[in-house]
């Protein structure tokens, strides 16, 4: 569903990301739950929480409005590497949420990552958002790099991360034009 090319550049051999809908919940699960398990201080949820949601569950994430991307290298395109999510917040319509980011760890630093932002922002310019907002944790360096380098600013917000609150989580937020 919704599959589109998404060439990143120099940084990378070429990339796809693909907009899952609901019947790619399968795939959701497997990689979500990866993600959960490999970068657990990188996450407001946990685990243990979503390896208990049901088919159901993961089909309402995936019919709720948001986006979930899934990204692919060429080289081996049966491989999801990566994924990312968008939502918006009722009560901020021209603001979208970005989260859910991981990529695998023998895929980091080729690219990828940038593609599942770029189509996070890509679906939010096409809904009318001025501005992509996201938490991450305070400690993550890696990821608040990620994030500068491609355009985010820190703001003054900080809040203990849900599902470790002996850590901190702050925002950030990349304007759209
Ligand atoms: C966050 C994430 C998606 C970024 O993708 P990535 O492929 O690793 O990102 P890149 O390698 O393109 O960029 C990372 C930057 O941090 C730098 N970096 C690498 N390790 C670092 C470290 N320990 N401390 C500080 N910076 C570091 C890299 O040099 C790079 O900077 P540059 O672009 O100026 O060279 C990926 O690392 C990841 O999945 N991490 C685990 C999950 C996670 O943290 N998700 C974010 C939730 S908010």
């Amino acid at each position: 569903m919704g599959g589109r090319g998404v060439e990143t550049g120099d940084r990378t051999a070429a990339v796809r990301t693909r907009l899952l809908g609901p019947d790619d919940w399968r795939e959701l699960r497997a990689v979500r739950l990866e993600a959960l398990r490999e970068s657990p201080w990188a996450f407001g949820s946990t685990y243990a929480r979503e390896s208990a949601f049901t088919e159901a569950d993961w089909r309402r994430r995936l019919s709720a409005g948001g986006a979930t991307f899934l990204a692919y290298r060429d080289d081996d395109p049966a491989t999801a590497v990566g994924i990312s999510g968008g939502f918006f917040e009722e009560s901020t319509p021209d603001t979208a949420e970005l989260v859910s980011m991981w990529v695998r760890p023998e895929a980091r630093g080729s690219g990828v990552a940038d593609a599942l932002v770029r189509a996070v922002l890509d679906w939010a310019v096409a809904r009318g958002a001025a501005r992509v907002h996201l938490w991450v944790t305070a400690t993550n360096e890696r990821a608040r790099r990620f994030y500068e380098r491609l355009g985010f600013v820190p703001t003054d917000e900080r809040q203990p991360l849900p599902s470790d609150p002996t850590l901190d989580e702050i925002g950030m937020v990349r304007p759209l034009s």
